[in-house]
């Protein structure tokens, strides 16, 4: 339930803070990507550099970093949005009184403001603490405002007392974060379904500076997995070097060459779904060469090899019940070519494309589409958005 999820972990500054370090492995070893942030006092527990290597990622502390360079202070913003779950743990008194007032003062705190996934906190203190009348009148103010609360478990404290305050073990709060991201998961036809999205074009070099490519931008691709996420799909966007933005919410994986797709692919070939949306490149250089190829040495003849047909390998592969969504890009007979595409890769759906059409192609924000399966044919024309929620809405609901 964890695998591709993104979560943020909040350390606050208790002693607990050390179980943190195997809290963040075990969501990592789910398959979560995970980013850390601390209160100020949590790193006189643990070292931030402890956070930074395991995550590979800046550890957020202050919401002002300058010392940080390269660090944006609207990270808490990016952050927020960025994540399924922010899960705070282990939560202090102080940092529990802080959010329920909505104090933000620490990249903690602000970035609770900011979060708009749910966010799960696991009190833990000393158990007299946990006990006194402030904690427990805040722990029921935060349960109204709609946070998620994961109560401590008893047994043996820093303090050398036995009572109710320690951070639950890692097993309990993984289970109780997939119930959580599960039960915010959008509902929709897609819901429950792996999508594999591939955007944008492929790069096929000859020397270190000169390679051939196409003009896709990957908006159309870009649409199609965002759609497919708002209709509740579990989406991957694999894409090309691109400029268009990828919208945060969207798992991503880069590739540059048609060879490369082709491996990501492999190892993604198990989807519900698959949309192939790329201007993948049917041919790369027969030779590569590692250095710049000078001008006066190099020949006027550029031989070429084919590029594995990556979707035709997918039509041949193709697994019951599996739905793969191909692309056609024609400047001429348009259905024609895009119907024989369509039996020749043994695609369920392809959405076919007119370079001649006004408004629509490789770099424009709008589109003409029309969507091809065995037996039906259906036009769509609009922003490359709309229009990509229509075609799945067309084929799923
Ligand atoms: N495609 C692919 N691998 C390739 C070439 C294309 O997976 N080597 C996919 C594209 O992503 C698209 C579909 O096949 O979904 C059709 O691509 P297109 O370039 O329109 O057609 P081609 O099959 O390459 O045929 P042609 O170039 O002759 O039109």
């Amino acid at each position: 339930m964890l695998s591709g999820k993104r979560i943020i972990l909040g350390v606050t500054g208790g002693i607990a803070a050390y179980k943190a370090v195997v809290l963040l492995r075990e969501f990592q070893k789910a398959g979560a990507e995970v980013r850390v942030v601390m209160t100020p006092a949590a790193t006189r527990f643990v070292g931030i550099e402890t956070f930074t290597s395991l995550t590979r990622y800046d550890v957020a502390v202050d919401v002002f970093s300058g010392d940080q360079p390269g660090q944006s202070w609207t990270k808490h913003v990016h952050l927020g949005e960025w994540a399924d779950l922010y899960v705070i743990a282990p939560c202090t008194a102080n940092t529990l009184a802080k959010i329920v007032q909505g104090v933000s003062d620490n990249m903690l705190t602000t970035t609770v403001l900011t979060a708009r996934c749910p966010i799960l906190i696991c009190p833990t203190m000393d158990g007299e603490m946990y006990e006194s009348p402030a904690v427990s009148e805040n722990l029921s103010k935060i349960r109204d405002m709609g946070y998620y609360i994961q109560e401590p478990e008893s047994g043996y404290l820093a303090s050398g007392l036995e009572a109710k305050g320690r951070l639950p073990e890692p097993d309990t709060i993984l289970q109780r974060a997939g119930t959580i991201i599960k039960n915010h998961a959008i509902q929709g036809p897609l819901t429950g379904k792996k999508v594999v999205v591939t955007a944008g074009p492929t790069r096929e070099f000859i020397d270190p500076v000169r390679f051939i490519s196409n003009p896709s931008s990957g908006k159309m691709g870009i649409a199609m997995a965002e759609g497919a996420r708002l209709l509740g799909g579990d989406v991957l966007l694999l894409h090309g070097p691109i400029s268009a933005e990828v919208p945060d919410r969207i798992q991503t994986a880069p590739f540059v060459s048609a060879q490369e797709l082709f491996d990501l692919m492999k190892s993604h070939s198990d989807a519900d779904i698959i949309i192939m949306a790329a201007a993948v490149s049917d041919f790369s250089a027969e030779e590569k060469h590692d250095q710049k190829v000078k001008k006066e040495k190099a020949s006027l003849t550029l031989k070429l090899k084919r590029n594995p047909d990556i979707l035709q390998w997918l039509g041949v592969k193709k697994k019951p019940g599996q739905v793969l969504i191909g692309f056609a890009m024609e400047t001429e007979d348009l259905i024609a070519n895009a119907k024989s595409k369509l039996e020749k890769k043994n695609l369920d759906w392809i959405c076919a494309n007119s370079i001649q059409s006004e408004n629509a192609g490789f770099e424009s924000d709008s589109n003409k589409i029309t969507l091809l399966s065995k037996n039906s044919e259906e036009v769509f024309e609009g922003s490359k958005e709309r229009i990509a929620i229509d075609i799945l809405k067309k084929i799923f609901q």
